[in-house]
């Protein structure tokens, strides 16, 4: 990427934006700074937490009112949820109350990220959420690696038959019980990793790959305490990549980032998706002719 050269906020004739002068103190120098940073990769990773998708109206889980405040994380392991029917009612309740699979819409960070992709700035999305907004703003699904499965789908533990969440939805009633396989009666369970399950081995397997093999990852609303997701900055930046978080709040790697962006991911990637695409002279970019 060819430092555009004394425009603001770049002063001299830097060729890496990872050694750019840009002043880190403005918004507009680090939006500016990861818009050099996604120009100048060619393997681009986004890792994205649930603040990623806070916008769009579904809760976090350990901002202040997220979801572990609401409810304990201990009703979320697998023996819980195997443990009787109750419990399984319970968390299914749980899942459908805490507004996790609320007809939510993508916001203006999954539109962003999605942008990116057809700009041909994206090798694939690794996220941790289940709420299916990357694919539903236009991500490829084959691109988006979902560390901790899903809700867009249920599936029975007896016969394997998979339902679309919202159509089991539309044919169940919490009232009548826990959820049972319309086919076989089995237990059903929604395709999201409870704690103390397996991460699906083969989304692990080409997230790790991914991480190891960028030269950019970019974090967007996640608070890096939750493992193996949480490895794949530390795997991206043994290897050698530039690693960027865009976080409302302080993260445990911040001081392990080579760009760190404190603000919220629905008005700072929109932002940065307009610099990149103004670096790369798309046409159309905001504040060009065409
Ligand atoms: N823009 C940017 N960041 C945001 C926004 C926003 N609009 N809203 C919240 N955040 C930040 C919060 O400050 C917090 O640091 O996003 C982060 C969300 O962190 P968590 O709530 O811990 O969510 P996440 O990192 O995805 O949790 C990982 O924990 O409980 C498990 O399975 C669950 O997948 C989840 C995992």
């Amino acid at each position: 990427y060819a430092c555009r050269g004394g425009a603001p906020p770049c002063r001299r004739g830097d060729t890496d934006a990872r050694t750019c002068p840009v002043t880190e103190d403005g918004l507009s120098g680090k939006i500016e700074k990861l818009a050099a940073l996604i120009a100048g990769a060619g393997r681009i990773v986004v890792f994205t937490g649930a603040g990623v998708s806070t916008e769009s109206g579904i809760p976090d889980f350990r901002s202040p009112g997220g979801i572990w405040s609401r409810f304990d994380p201990e009703e979320f392991t697998i023996y819980r949820f195997l443990a009787s029917p109750e419990t399984r009612l319970k968390q299914w309740r749980l899942l459908i109350e805490s507004g996790l699979i609320a007809d939510a819409r993508p916001n203006g960070a999954h539109r962003a990220v999605a942008e990116l992709e057809r700009l041909g700035k994206l090798d694939c999305i690794i996220t941790q959420n289940i709420d299916n907004l990357h694919q539903k703003a236009g991500s490829a699904p084959e691109r988006v690696y979902e560390l901790h499965g899903t809700m867009n789908h249920a599936r029975c533990l007896g016969c394997g038959q998979r339902y679309a969440m919202a159509d089991l939805l539309s044919r169940i009633r919490l009232e009548d019980g826990a959820p049972l396989c319309p086919e076989c009666d089995g237990i059903l369970k929604p395709d999201v990793i409870f704690f103390g399950e397996q991460l699906p081995a083969e989304a692990l397997r080409q997230a790790v790959e991914h991480s190891r093999r960028c030269d950019l990852l970019i974090v967007v609303g996640s608070s890096l305490v939750v493992f193996p997701a949480a490895y794949m900055p530390v795997y991206a930046k043994e290897a050698g990549a530039a690693v960027a978080i865009v976080n409302l709040t302080v993260t445990d790697f911040d001081d392990r980032a080579d760009l760190v962006i404190h603000g919220k991911a629905g008005e700072v990637m929109p932002l940065v998706l307009e610099a990149v695409k103004r670096i790369l002279g798309v046409a159309g970019a905001r504040g060009e002719p065409g």
